[in-house]
Protein backbone atom coordinates (compact mmCIF):
# COMPACT_ATOMS: atom_id res chain seq x y z
CA UNK A 1 0.00 0.00 0.00
CA UNK A 2 1.01 3.64 -0.85
CA UNK A 3 2.11 4.94 2.33
CA UNK A 4 0.39 8.55 1.85
CA UNK A 5 -2.60 6.19 1.13
CA UNK A 6 -2.10 4.96 5.06
CA UNK A 7 -4.16 6.81 7.76
CA UNK A 8 -2.73 7.52 10.63
CA UNK A 9 -4.36 6.09 14.03
CA UNK A 10 -4.39 7.38 17.14
CA UNK A 11 -4.75 5.76 20.80
CA UNK A 12 -7.74 6.62 22.96
CA UNK A 13 -6.23 7.26 25.99
CA UNK A 14 -8.14 5.68 28.10
CA UNK A 15 -6.22 2.34 29.21
CA UNK A 16 -8.87 -0.43 29.03
CA UNK A 17 -10.64 0.96 25.69
CA UNK A 18 -6.69 0.97 24.28
CA UNK A 19 -6.62 -2.87 25.34
CA UNK A 20 -9.79 -3.34 22.87
CA UNK A 21 -8.40 -0.96 20.42
CA UNK A 22 -4.71 -1.95 20.35
CA UNK A 23 -3.67 -0.15 17.11
CA UNK A 24 -5.49 2.84 17.61
CA UNK A 25 -8.41 5.05 15.93
CA UNK A 26 -7.76 6.14 12.06
CA UNK A 27 -7.94 10.05 12.46
CA UNK A 28 -10.52 9.51 9.72
CA UNK A 29 -13.69 8.22 11.69
CA UNK A 30 -16.45 8.92 13.08
CA UNK A 31 -17.45 6.94 16.18
CA UNK A 32 -20.57 6.56 18.55
CA UNK A 33 -21.11 5.96 21.64
CA UNK A 34 -24.24 4.14 22.56
CA UNK A 35 -25.96 2.88 25.35
CA UNK A 36 -28.39 3.59 28.04
CA UNK A 37 -29.15 6.18 30.55
CA UNK A 38 -26.40 6.03 33.20
CA UNK A 39 -24.02 3.64 31.32
CA UNK A 40 -20.79 6.04 30.99
CA UNK A 41 -21.70 7.82 27.70
CA UNK A 42 -20.77 11.40 28.85
CA UNK A 43 -17.96 10.50 30.96
CA UNK A 44 -16.64 8.21 28.40
CA UNK A 45 -16.58 11.31 25.98
CA UNK A 46 -15.14 13.44 28.94
CA UNK A 47 -12.28 11.35 29.63
CA UNK A 48 -11.67 11.16 25.61
CA UNK A 49 -11.61 14.50 25.72
CA UNK A 50 -9.49 14.86 28.51
CA UNK A 51 -6.36 12.48 26.70
CA UNK A 52 -6.86 14.22 23.59
CA UNK A 53 -5.87 17.70 25.23
CA UNK A 54 -3.12 15.63 27.01
CA UNK A 55 -1.49 14.60 23.71
CA UNK A 56 -0.97 18.44 22.68
CA UNK A 57 -4.32 18.15 20.59
CA UNK A 58 -6.92 20.87 20.46
CA UNK A 59 -10.43 20.30 20.99
CA UNK A 60 -14.42 21.26 20.25
CA UNK A 61 -16.67 20.10 23.12
CA UNK A 62 -20.75 20.33 21.64
CA UNK A 63 -23.31 20.55 24.37
CA UNK A 64 -26.45 19.67 23.60
CA UNK A 65 -27.53 17.67 27.06
CA UNK A 66 -26.00 20.51 29.31
CA UNK A 67 -23.94 24.05 29.72
CA UNK A 68 -20.62 23.91 29.22
CA UNK A 69 -20.19 24.60 33.13
CA UNK A 70 -21.43 21.53 34.00
CA UNK A 71 -19.18 19.66 31.69
CA UNK A 72 -16.25 21.22 33.26
CA UNK A 73 -17.83 20.85 36.84
CA UNK A 74 -17.32 17.42 35.94
CA UNK A 75 -14.33 17.07 34.41
CA UNK A 76 -12.85 18.78 37.70
CA UNK A 77 -14.77 16.12 39.71
CA UNK A 78 -12.33 13.92 37.80
CA UNK A 79 -9.36 15.69 38.36
CA UNK A 80 -9.29 16.52 34.99
CA UNK A 81 -8.22 20.04 34.69
CA UNK A 82 -9.09 21.69 31.68
CA UNK A 83 -8.29 25.26 32.71
CA UNK A 84 -4.91 25.15 31.29
CA UNK A 85 -5.99 24.24 28.33
CA UNK A 86 -9.08 26.78 27.73
CA UNK A 87 -6.19 29.44 28.76
CA UNK A 88 -4.37 28.25 25.73
CA UNK A 89 -6.83 28.56 23.31
CA UNK A 90 -6.97 24.51 22.84
CA UNK A 91 -10.36 24.11 23.90
CA UNK A 92 -13.38 25.65 22.99
CA UNK A 93 -17.16 24.27 23.62
CA UNK A 94 -20.11 24.79 21.62
CA UNK A 95 -22.81 25.83 23.95
CA UNK A 96 -26.48 24.03 22.02
CA UNK A 97 -28.29 24.13 24.99
CA UNK A 98 -28.43 27.48 26.56
CA UNK A 99 -30.11 28.49 23.91
CA UNK A 100 -33.08 27.63 26.41
CA UNK A 101 -32.89 29.88 29.27
CA UNK A 102 -31.54 33.03 27.30
CA UNK A 103 -28.42 33.57 29.02
CA UNK A 104 -26.79 37.09 29.85
CA UNK A 105 -24.40 37.22 27.02
CA UNK A 106 -21.66 40.21 28.58
CA UNK A 107 -20.73 36.40 31.02
CA UNK A 108 -20.04 34.18 28.60
CA UNK A 109 -16.17 33.31 28.37
CA UNK A 110 -14.10 33.49 25.51
CA UNK A 111 -13.44 29.78 25.10
CA UNK A 112 -17.57 29.00 24.59
CA UNK A 113 -19.17 29.82 21.57
CA UNK A 114 -23.00 30.53 22.41
CA UNK A 115 -25.37 28.95 19.63
CA UNK A 116 -28.73 31.45 19.58
CA UNK A 117 -30.46 29.01 17.81
CA UNK A 118 -29.12 25.18 17.19
CA UNK A 119 -32.17 24.19 15.12
CA UNK A 120 -30.47 26.11 12.63
CA UNK A 121 -28.24 23.39 11.38
CA UNK A 122 -26.96 24.97 8.38
CA UNK A 123 -25.76 27.76 10.51
CA UNK A 124 -24.91 25.38 13.06
CA UNK A 125 -22.52 23.49 11.24
CA UNK A 126 -20.72 26.71 9.49
CA UNK A 127 -20.15 28.09 12.87
CA UNK A 128 -18.34 24.50 14.13
CA UNK A 129 -16.29 24.57 10.72
CA UNK A 130 -15.60 27.87 11.62
CA UNK A 131 -14.30 26.63 14.81
CA UNK A 132 -12.09 23.74 13.36
CA UNK A 133 -10.54 25.96 11.23
CA UNK A 134 -9.56 28.93 13.63
CA UNK A 135 -7.89 26.08 15.82
CA UNK A 136 -6.03 24.68 12.70
CA UNK A 137 -7.48 21.87 13.06
CA UNK A 138 -6.11 19.52 10.66
CA UNK A 139 -5.05 15.48 10.94
CA UNK A 140 -5.22 16.92 14.44
CA UNK A 141 -7.34 17.48 16.97
CA UNK A 142 -11.17 15.88 18.05
CA UNK A 143 -14.83 17.15 17.85
CA UNK A 144 -17.43 15.76 20.88
CA UNK A 145 -21.11 15.83 20.61
CA UNK A 146 -22.71 15.21 23.85
CA UNK A 147 -25.80 14.01 22.30
CA UNK A 148 -27.10 13.02 18.40
CA UNK A 149 -30.09 12.14 20.51
CA UNK A 150 -30.78 15.80 21.77
CA UNK A 151 -29.77 16.94 18.30
CA UNK A 152 -32.46 14.50 17.00
CA UNK A 153 -35.09 15.29 19.24
CA UNK A 154 -34.54 19.45 18.73
CA UNK A 155 -34.80 19.56 14.80
CA UNK A 156 -36.36 16.70 11.88
CA UNK A 157 -34.57 13.78 12.74
CA UNK A 158 -34.10 13.37 9.12
CA UNK A 159 -32.52 16.68 8.44
CA UNK A 160 -30.58 16.08 11.95
CA UNK A 161 -29.52 12.69 10.70
CA UNK A 162 -28.04 14.92 7.34
CA UNK A 163 -26.55 16.88 9.69
CA UNK A 164 -24.49 14.12 10.67
CA UNK A 165 -23.29 12.93 7.48
CA UNK A 166 -22.46 16.72 6.90
CA UNK A 167 -19.94 16.70 10.08
CA UNK A 168 -18.85 13.13 9.51
CA UNK A 169 -17.56 14.29 5.82
CA UNK A 170 -16.13 17.99 7.28
CA UNK A 171 -14.50 16.49 10.37
CA UNK A 172 -13.39 13.24 9.70
CA UNK A 173 -13.58 12.80 6.23
CA UNK A 174 -12.11 16.05 4.95
CA UNK A 175 -10.19 17.39 7.84
CA UNK A 176 -8.73 14.08 9.43
CA UNK A 177 -10.40 15.01 12.84
CA UNK A 178 -12.01 12.41 14.76
CA UNK A 179 -15.60 12.67 15.84
CA UNK A 180 -17.04 11.60 18.92
CA UNK A 181 -20.48 11.42 19.28
CA UNK A 182 -22.83 9.62 21.91
CA UNK A 183 -26.35 8.40 21.43
CA UNK A 184 -28.83 7.44 24.03
CA UNK A 185 -30.57 4.04 23.17
CA UNK A 186 -34.13 3.02 24.55
CA UNK A 187 -35.74 6.02 23.78
CA UNK A 188 -38.16 4.66 21.53
CA UNK A 189 -39.49 7.30 19.21
CA UNK A 190 -35.66 7.57 18.38
CA UNK A 191 -34.38 4.11 17.98
CA UNK A 192 -34.81 3.93 14.60
CA UNK A 193 -32.63 7.17 13.88
CA UNK A 194 -29.77 4.88 15.74
CA UNK A 195 -30.02 2.38 13.45
CA UNK A 196 -29.68 4.88 10.52
CA UNK A 197 -26.78 6.83 12.34
CA UNK A 198 -25.16 3.04 12.94
CA UNK A 199 -24.21 2.66 9.33
CA UNK A 200 -23.32 5.74 8.70
CA UNK A 201 -20.90 6.05 11.02
CA UNK A 202 -17.11 4.36 11.20
CA UNK A 203 -17.10 3.23 14.64
CA UNK A 204 -19.33 2.01 17.33
CA UNK A 205 -19.03 1.59 20.92
CA UNK A 206 -21.65 -0.03 22.83
CA UNK A 207 -21.94 0.54 26.74
CA UNK A 208 -24.27 -1.62 28.96
CA UNK A 209 -25.39 -3.04 32.25
CA UNK A 210 -23.87 -6.77 32.92
CA UNK A 211 -27.78 -7.94 31.72
CA UNK A 212 -27.29 -11.32 33.87
CA UNK A 213 -26.04 -9.16 37.09
CA UNK A 214 -29.39 -6.80 36.41
CA UNK A 215 -31.62 -9.36 36.84
CA UNK A 216 -29.99 -9.45 41.05
CA UNK A 217 -30.74 -5.78 40.80
CA UNK A 218 -26.96 -5.36 40.44
CA UNK A 219 -25.89 -2.42 37.77
CA UNK A 220 -22.27 -3.47 36.40
CA UNK A 221 -21.12 -1.53 33.00
CA UNK A 222 -19.28 -2.91 30.39
CA UNK A 223 -18.10 -1.79 26.96
CA UNK A 224 -17.81 -3.23 24.00
CA UNK A 225 -15.97 -2.41 20.53
CA UNK A 226 -18.65 -3.26 17.74
CA UNK A 227 -17.20 -1.75 14.88
CA UNK A 228 -14.49 0.22 14.14
CA UNK A 229 -13.39 0.73 10.20
CA UNK A 230 -9.71 0.43 9.35
CA UNK A 231 -8.54 -0.73 12.74
CA UNK A 232 -8.07 -4.04 14.15
CA UNK A 233 -10.39 -4.59 17.44
CA UNK A 234 -11.08 -6.95 20.76
CA UNK A 235 -15.40 -7.49 20.31
CA UNK A 236 -16.06 -9.11 23.65
CA UNK A 237 -17.66 -6.79 26.60
CA UNK A 238 -15.33 -5.07 28.87
CA UNK A 239 -16.02 -4.94 32.58
CA UNK A 240 -15.15 -1.27 33.72
CA UNK A 241 -15.85 1.21 36.75
CA UNK A 242 -16.29 4.90 37.21
CA UNK A 243 -14.13 5.95 40.10
CA UNK A 244 -12.70 9.06 41.06
CA UNK A 245 -10.28 8.99 37.89
CA UNK A 246 -12.44 8.24 35.86
CA UNK A 247 -12.72 4.69 33.54
CA UNK A 248 -11.23 1.84 34.88
CA UNK A 249 -10.87 -2.03 34.56
CA UNK A 250 -13.03 -3.88 36.62
CA UNK A 251 -12.47 -7.70 37.95
CA UNK A 252 -13.81 -9.95 35.27
CA UNK A 253 -16.94 -11.68 36.92
CA UNK A 254 -17.72 -15.50 36.45
CA UNK A 255 -20.28 -14.01 33.78
N1 LIG B 1 -19.55 14.01 38.66
C1 LIG B 1 -19.83 12.75 38.97
N2 LIG B 1 -19.81 12.34 40.26
C2 LIG B 1 -20.06 11.06 40.60
N3 LIG B 1 -20.38 10.11 39.72
C3 LIG B 1 -20.43 10.45 38.45
C4 LIG B 1 -20.18 11.78 37.99
N4 LIG B 1 -20.33 11.82 36.67
C5 LIG B 1 -20.67 10.56 36.31
N5 LIG B 1 -20.72 9.74 37.36
C6 LIG B 1 -21.06 8.31 37.36
O1 LIG B 1 -21.00 7.87 36.04
C7 LIG B 1 -22.24 7.29 35.65
C8 LIG B 1 -22.46 7.54 34.19
O2 LIG B 1 -22.70 8.88 33.95
P1 LIG B 1 -22.86 9.49 32.50
O3 LIG B 1 -21.60 9.32 31.75
O4 LIG B 1 -23.36 10.87 32.69
O5 LIG B 1 -23.99 8.57 31.84
P2 LIG B 1 -24.71 8.70 30.42
O6 LIG B 1 -24.10 9.85 29.72
O7 LIG B 1 -24.50 7.38 29.76
O8 LIG B 1 -26.17 8.90 30.74
C9 LIG B 1 -23.25 7.89 36.58
O9 LIG B 1 -24.35 7.05 36.78
C10 LIG B 1 -22.44 8.04 37.85
O10 LIG B 1 -22.41 6.81 38.53
MG1 LIG C 1 -24.91 11.71 29.10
Amino acid sequence: MHSELKVSRIGTGIKILDEALPEGIPRNNMVMVVGEGGTGKSVFLLQLMFSRLSMGEPCIFVCFDDTPLAVEQNAIFFGWSIKEYVERGMLKFLDCYSFRMNPDKTTIPKYVVYVENPRELYQLTQILTGIMDDMEMHGRGCVFVDSLTELISITEPAVAIETVKTWRAECAKERLVNLFATFHFGIKPYDDFEQILEYVVDGIIDLRYNPILMQQGLLVKQFRVRKMKGSPHITKWFTFHITRNGIEAAEESSH
